[in-house]
Formats: structure tokens, C-alpha cells, sequence
């Protein structure tokens, strides 16, 4: 049984592409939508809530735990692999993060390749990174792109009230109103240079993708951070297969959620017609 955490709903983007890659796989997503988001909360706060809910799946069987949140990976998911979980009880299972795949794809090169390769794929190219401020502010994808490929240039856009937004299941015209704000933020700082590629830097984004590609220039491409994330898992686990042992092949699919299930069915406006309703934990 695998196990997915977010703050909230973003994690769904990630879950729904894994389900798609793992048909065959056990699931348990837990949202921890009575602390969302997570994008403004301080460093001790994003660790110790992210502790808290991969606990949670750890105590449900899950063996590995997949964070589908990019402020938890960029803010805990370090802590969490090599001071919290080897002085556990619960050696031998694991947390993954999302961002070194992303980078992965973003850079052309392994994660584990951390200096420049020549020639460069990309050479002056621009990418834009939206995330929350946490994210931005931990410059984890900034470094982790310029380090494999120095001459790119990162436009780094905070959107501080984006996951928010979407989590309060705001209308289309609020939404559409915040993305644009946003990707005019982001084209001011690149003064002017269209960006080649945007990393949706947060997983609750790609819920509003398609505002993102209404606002960006039509020759950006949007990257998508769930399918990276379901390939790299993929490649992950036939590395690692006791990951996937018997109770893995049940094929069940488990939404649970530290908030108000009505309200979070109410605001959730994800296409994904056979999923299971959310359970309160
Ligand atoms: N979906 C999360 C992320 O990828 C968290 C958003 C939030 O809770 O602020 O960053």
C-alpha cells in the first residue's frame, strides 16, 4: 500500500496520475485540509504537520509515502528521510518528494549528475517556477535547476494566495483573476522573455491549469509535475519492488482527511468521475 499526503486537495493532481500509472496498486491519500495550506506556515510548522500526517499512512500499512506537496518536499522531506525516520520505529519504509523528479525532466539530467554536462540541452533558456512562498523561499528549485544547467534563467513567482483560493473552492472568474495577476508578475520579472517551459510548482495548480496556459504565452510549455512524478515512480519502484508486496495488489483507493468531509466534497472541483468520496481520519 502506497500512501500520498498533501496539505489538501493538490495531492489529488498527483494521486489521480499515480492511480492512472498503478491501476493495480493500493492507495491511501491523506489531505490535511483542516491545516491547508501549508504555503504560508513557517519552517517548524510544515515539518512537524508533514511528520504528523506521514505517521498517519505509516500507521494505516503504508510501507512507502509519497509527498504530493511541493512545500512539504522542499521544507521537510530531507528532515524527514535522514534525521526523523531512521530513528523510528519505522525503519525500512520510506517518503519520497517530488521536486528531484521534476528537476530530472526540467534539466534533462539525473538527479544524481549535480554539476553542468556540455553540451547543454538548454542553454539561455528561461523557466518560470510558480509555487507557494514557502517553496520560492527555500529557492529549492531555483539551485536545484542552475546547479545542472548554470545558464538557465529561473523566474521564481510566489503565488501566495493561489492554493488558498482553490482549496476555499473559489469560482472560475476569482481563480482566473489570480492566475493572471500572477503570470503578469512572473513576465514583469522576466522582462519580457517568454519562458520555454512553466513549472506548476505546486501540486494544487495543475486544478487550474488550463488558466495558466489562457495566460501564459502560447509557445510556453506547461509541465506536468503528476505525470513526472508517476514515471519516476515507476522507475523507483522496480528498483525498489518490496515497496509493492502482496497487500500492494488489492487495487483499493482510500481518501482521507483531517478536515469537514461535506465542505471539502463541496469545494473540490477535480474531474476524476470514480473516485472514492473522502472519510474523515
Ligand atoms: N499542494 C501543496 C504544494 O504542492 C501545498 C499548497 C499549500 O498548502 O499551500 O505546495
Amino acid at each position: 500500500m502506497i500512501g500520498v499526503f498533501d496539505s489538501g486537495h493538490g495531492g489529488l493532481t498527483v494521486l489521480k496520475a499515480l492511480k492512472d500509472q498503478f491501476p493495480s496498486t493500493s492507495f491511501i491519500y491523506l489531505g490535511d485540509h483542516a491545516k491547508a495550506p501549508y504555503g504560508n506556515r513557517s519552517s517548524e510548522e510544515v515539518v512537524d504537520l508533514t511528520k504528523a500526517g506521514v505517521e498517519t499512512l505509516f500507521n494505516q500499512g503504508c510501507k512507502l509515502v509519497v509527498l504530493g506537496c511541493n512545500t512539504a518536499t522542499s521544507i521537510a522531506c530531507r528532515t524527514l528521510q535522514q534525521d526523523w525516520l531512521p530513528n523510528t520505529e519505522w525503519q525500512g519504509r520510506n517518503v519520497l518528494g517530488i521536486i528531484a523528479p521534476t528537476v530530472e525532466v526540467a534539466t534533462q539530467t539525473p538527479w544524481g549528475v549535480t554539476e553542468p554536462q556540455y553540451p547543454q540541452m538548454y542553454k539561455e533558456d528561461v523557466i518560470a517556477v510558480f509555487a507557494t512562498q514557502r517553496t520560492i523561499e527555500s529557492a529549492v528549485f531555483d539551485e536545484e535547476i542552475r546547479k545542472r544547467c548554470p545558464q538557465i534563467h529561473v523566474v521564481n513567482q510566489a503565488c501566495k494566495t493561489l492554493a488558498g483560493a482553490i482549496e476555499a473552492g473559489e469560482p472560475t472568474d476569482i481563480l482566473d483573476e489570480i492566475v493572471a495577476n500572477y503570470v503578469s508578475l512572473m513576465m514583469e520579472k522576466s522582462a519580457g522573455k517568454v519562458p520555454h517551459f512553466a513549472v506548476l510548482g505546486c501540486t494544487h495548480y495543475p486544478l487550474v491549469e488550463p488558466l495558466f496556459v489562457k495566460h501564459l504565452p502560447a509557445s510556453c510549455r506547461v509541465l506536468s509535475q503528476p505525470r513526472i512524478v508517476a514515471q519516476a515512480l515507476e522507475h523507483y519502484l522496480k528498483r525498489h519492488s518490496h515497496y509493492l508486496d502482496a497487500d500492494c495488489s488489492d487495487a483499493g483507493l482510500t481518501l482521507l482527511t483531517t478536515g469537514d468531509v461535506l465542505q471539502i466534497e463541496d469545494s473540490l472541483v477535480f474531474a476524476w468521475p470514480d473516485r472514492p468520496e473522502f472519510k474523515a481520519l
